[in-house]
């Protein structure tokens, strides 16, 4: 693996052609994102390398000169959508033949897909995959200039770009991406074949973004990988969260996703010694509550493995917000099964859950498993799902009724209400009385549904 900076790898001279032809005509380009924060974070970088070749960022992709769609691959639902928002295209291409249209992200990295695009859908100029974001700009010069369409697939060499530029979409809090890709392989799961290996940023260059941030004046970042804490350079993960955490400021640390096997006691420790700095909130991907299916999955952990994490936690930071991440209908999960995933909800009282139909993906393990659970039977589990859990989310709301939290406001409607974060990570409502987006604010809290606080303003 090689660490490279991007003024240094980019195709100059495609750059240099395409912001002459931005300063003859204006052109504006639209960034559509789906899927997950790591695809939020890549878009970022995106629209910073479209800005600096003279693009005019839009927010409608219905007008725009050149669009493209950071994709999601991680259920079918997720590509179906982007299939129907494509199928859009077709006629504003039409309208406009300058359009420049190019899939990237996850959808970008899987042969069947880029097969598809390529022959079913003319419209689309080029692909790219998530870790080859340096080539964009040669993407888009070789469509503009030679009406060549590109489908680059298989080019990851494994590296790390640095130094690419960005637009943040938020002024007071930040994605920080620590470390990419994955090496679980998981046997339901597609990241590991579109987003290749793991690879971690030089504790270095993630310690310099963290402190460039907090001088700019943010408040809140979230440090991102598939497995965030599987993060390994010269540091471990709990070695650099606690290095962060020593950057003088008044800022919020979050971190996203972990996997459950490496939540080793040194990150549990740092968490408690930084309680001011690292937020208490933890999201742990449980994904199954039996053995069975756990060992189906690759999970490498047990029920009670899990639990006594869960135990770890709740020990060492009082009041821990926890959410978890939960797949129904995997090959083979029996009633019984999918009863012992109900059975750990109840025991752990989690604060949310994201629950998951199962959904088949080419390519992985999982999709040659036999025991295949019909659709009903996986849409009553998932309703289920989210009925045992409602009654705990709610009362693990109401256990902040009466307390005073600290919550960093990041919209005010125009009807005056504030949103805003706690630092545990829950969201917030209140009147918002004067104050501004990016305040921090102390809200007594009064009232609690399964997902949000209301509340009043500390005077
Ligand atoms: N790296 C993280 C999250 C990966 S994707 C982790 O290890 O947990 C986010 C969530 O999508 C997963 O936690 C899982 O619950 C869900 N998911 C992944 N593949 C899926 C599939 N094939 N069908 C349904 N849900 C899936
Ligand atoms: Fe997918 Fe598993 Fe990797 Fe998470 S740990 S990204 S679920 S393979
Ligand atoms: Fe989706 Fe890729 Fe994230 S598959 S969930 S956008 S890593």
């Amino acid at each position: 693996m090689g660490i490279r900076s991007y003024p240094s790898v980019v195709d100059g001279s495609a750059c240099t052609y395409i912001k002459n032809v931005n300063s003859i005509e204006s052109r504006s380009a639209c960034v559509l994102t789906f899927g997950c924060q790591q695809n939020e974070a890549d878009s970022e970088r995106i629209r910073g390398i479209l800005s600096e070749l003279g693009f005019e960022i839009a927010d409608d992709y219905t007008t725009s000169d050149l669009v493209i769609f950071n994709t999601c691959a991680i259920r079918a639902h997720a590509e179906d959508k982007v299939f129907s928002l494509l199928g859009n295209l077709k006629a504003q291409k039409r309208a406009n033949d300058k359009l420049i249209v190019g899939v990237m992200g996850c959808m970008a990295a899987e042969a069947c897909t880029v097969e598809r695009l390529k022959t079913k859908f003319h419209y689309v100029d080029f692909t790219l995959e998530p870790n080859s974001i340096d080539m964009l700009p040669k993407l888009i010069f070789e469509a503009m200039s030679e009406g060549r369409r590109r489908f680059a697939l298989g080019i990851d060499r494994g590296d790390i770009t640095e130094d690419v530029p960005v637009i943040r979409s938020d002024n007071y809090r930040a994605w920080v991406s620590v470390m990419y890709g994955c090496n679980n392989f998981c046997t339901y799961c597609i990241v590991p074949y579109v987003r290749g290996r793991e690879r971690s940023r030089a504790s270095a260059d993630v310690l310099r973004e963290c402190r460039e941030l907090v001088a700019s004046g943010v408040k809140e970042i979230t440090l991102l990988g598939q497995n965030v804490n599987s993060y390994r350079s010269d540091l471990t993960f709990a070695e650099l969260i606690s290095e962060i955490a020593e950057i003088p400021g008044d800022f919020v640390i979050r971190f996203m996703t972990s996997h459950p096997k490496d939540v080793s006691d040194e990150l549990v420790s740092a968490m408690a010694k930084y309680s001011g700095k690292i937020a208490p909130y933890f999201h742990l991907p449980l994904q199954s509550g039996s053995d069975k299916i756990l060992r189906a999955m690759n999970r490498t952990y047990d029920r009670e493995k899990f639990l006594s994490t869960v135990e770890r936690l709740r020990r060492a930071v009082p009041d821990i917000v926890l959410s978890t991440d939960v797949i129904v209908g995997f090959p083979g999960e029996s009633e019984e099964d999918f009863l012992d995933t109900l059975d750990i909800l109840r025991r752990v009282r989690f604060d949310a859950i994201y629950g998951f139909m199962y959904s088949e993906r080419e390519g992985t393990r999982a999709a040659t498993f036999d025991g295949s659970v019909d659709k009903r039977v996986r849409s009553e589990r998932l309703t289920r799902l989210f009925e045992t859990q409602e009654p705990i989310s709610l009362a693990m709301s109401e256990r902040f009724i009466g307390r005073d939290l600290n919550v960093l406001v990041y919209s005010i409607s125009d009807d005056g209400i504030a949103s805003a974060t706690a630092v545990c990570g829950r969201l917030v409502r209140f009147n918002a009385d004067g104050i501004r987006e990016g305040d921090s604010v102390t809200v007594h809290i009064t009232g609690a549904s399964s997902y949000e606080l209301t509340g009043e303003i500390r005077k």
